[in-house]
């Protein structure tokens, strides 16, 4: 791997909060993070997720250890607020929108810190709105608008600045089951559109099952590590270990993924359901 396929660098980061009583908040984290990659971070309350993530951001400063975001070592950066400004976009679980601004003001935030004329501003931000699916709510107050548009503004907030990483606390906390699949899905298209890294922190295994790879945090520590299949994969397996599936795929000069998936984005698609239901039949 080269320097520029990693987004994401720790060595033995740790961070020690308090001065009586210390908590080893992170203790010793060793993480690789891809450029690309879909990754998100699960474990249990006060294992560490969210300093991870503070870390991770500069948001907060590790008490030893090092931290290489985008090729540069965060501790060297000499105008931090600039460098987070232009590399990392932040989603939190309380969306944090500002209740006064419409939506489209609230998208302009982070582009304030830049050196970018209000028309471009205005342009961008109705731009990535568009990308979410919120062309015609741009006017729209915090307030008048449903949760998981709420949650659609802070993602598109988060991509205004074309960040190579975004760093995600809990975004899907405060969702019902449908707006919480809407957001994973709207990360996960951007991810694949954009190649924009996601770091996802999440309570949530329906959310886990969605990334690229689960990291499980304990006492500050990465306690294991899964790389996830997805449906994909594993229905190529079921058919491939049948003599019925084996023929359908020998038969094809190319696998299409439409073509063979049994599922597409979690859902049985058309094409699957006779695909089962004739290997049931043998
Ligand atoms: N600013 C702080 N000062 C002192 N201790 C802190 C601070 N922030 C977090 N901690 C402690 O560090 C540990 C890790 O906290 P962190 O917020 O990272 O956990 P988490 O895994 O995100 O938990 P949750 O799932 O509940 O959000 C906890 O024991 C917490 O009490
Ligand atoms: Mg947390």
């Amino acid at each position: 791997m080269t320097g520029n396929e990693i987004i994401v660098e720790t060595r033995d980061l740790t961070k020690i909060y308090g001065d009586g009583e210390e908590i080893r908040a992170l203790d010793g984290v060793n993480l690789t993070v891809k450029r690309g990659e879909f990754l998100s971070v699960m474990g249990p309350s006060g294992s560490g997720k969210s300093t991870l993530l503070y870390v991770l951001g500069a948001l907060a400063r590790p008490t030893h250890g090092q931290v290489l975001v985008d090729g540069q070592e965060l501790t060297t950066v000499k105008d931090l607020d600039r460098f987070r400004n232009e590399t990392i976009g932040f989603i939190f679980q309380l969306h944090n929108l500002i209740p006064t601004m419409t939506a489209l003001e609230n998208v302009e935030v982070p582009l304030h810190e830049q050196k970018v004329s209000g028309k471009e501003r205005r342009r961008r931000s109705r731009e990535v709105l568009e990308l979410v699916g919120l062309g015609d709510r741009l006017t729209h107050l915090p307030n008048q608008l449903s949760g998981g548009q709420r949650q659609r503004v802070a993602v598109a907030r988060s991509l205004v600045n074309q960040p190579s990483l975004v760093l995600a606390d809990e975004p899907t906390g405060e969702l019902d089951t449908v707006s919480s699949k809407e957001t994973v899905d709207l990360m996960h298209d951007m991810n694949r559109r954009l190649g924009t890294t996601f770091i996802i922190v999440t309570h949530d295994p329906a959310v886990a099952r969605r990334t690229d790879r689960v990291l499980i945090m304990g006492d500050g520590r990465i306690v294991r590590e899964d790389i996830v299949t997805d449906p994909y994969t594993e229905d190529l397996r079921m058919l491939k270990a049948s003599p019925l599936g084996t023929a359908i795929l020998e038969g094809r000069d190319e696998l299409s993924l439409d073509g063979v998936a049994l599922f597409k984005d979690g859902q049985l698609t058309e094409t699957g359901r006779l695909l089962r239901e004739l290997l049931e039949q043998v």
